[in-house]
């Protein structure tokens, strides 16, 4: 059974992944067990979710074979990063209101939960984000 890890104390982990719907539940469980390791219960549901849209995005619209999962922590600050093999932006749609059923949802509800968000191209691909504030303890 493929499992990887993604679980250090305090530096930048990725993990590639195989460019499939079932991924994002092996991505959901990576998030979910580093935030928890991080102590970051209160993200837990963001994470999650998140980390699906992003996972279901470079699935379904970057048509690459794999995927990368990305966590780190920086002072203040958890991000989670979705990588993949194609340079098209991701490019949130406004229109309202829209059909419950309609697609375009996703980074909607990234854009209304993430206390930030982005994409930046990488050199063969790109990487979609979004970082939640933590409070760090002394
Ligand atoms: N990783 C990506 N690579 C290329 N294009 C992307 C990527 N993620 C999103 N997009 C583009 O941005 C648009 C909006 O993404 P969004 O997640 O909001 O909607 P969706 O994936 O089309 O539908 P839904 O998420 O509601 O199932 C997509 O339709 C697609 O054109
Ligand atoms: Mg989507």
């Amino acid at each position: 059974m493929y499992s990887p890890r993604l679980c250090g104390q305090s530096s930048p982990n990725e993990v590639r992944l195989p460019s499939r719907p079932a991924s994002a539940k092996v991505a959901r469980r990576l998030v979910l067990s580093a935030l928890a390791s991080w102590g970051l219960h209160q993200h837990l549901e963001a994470g999650e979710l998140l980390t699906s849209e992003l996972v279901a995005n470079a699935v379904r619209h970057a048509g690459g074979r794999t995927i990368g999962l990305y966590v780190g922590r920086k002072p203040g600050w958890v991000r989670i990063e979705v990588r993949d093999s194609s340079r098209s932006l991701p490019c949130m749609i406004l229109a309202e209101p829209r059909p419950v059923n309609e697609r375009g949802r996703g980074l909607k509800v990234v854009d209304d939960l993430a206390d930030r968000w982005g994409a930046d191209l990488l050199p063969r691909g790109k990487g979609v984000w979004f970082e939640l504030k933590v409070r760090d303890r002394n």
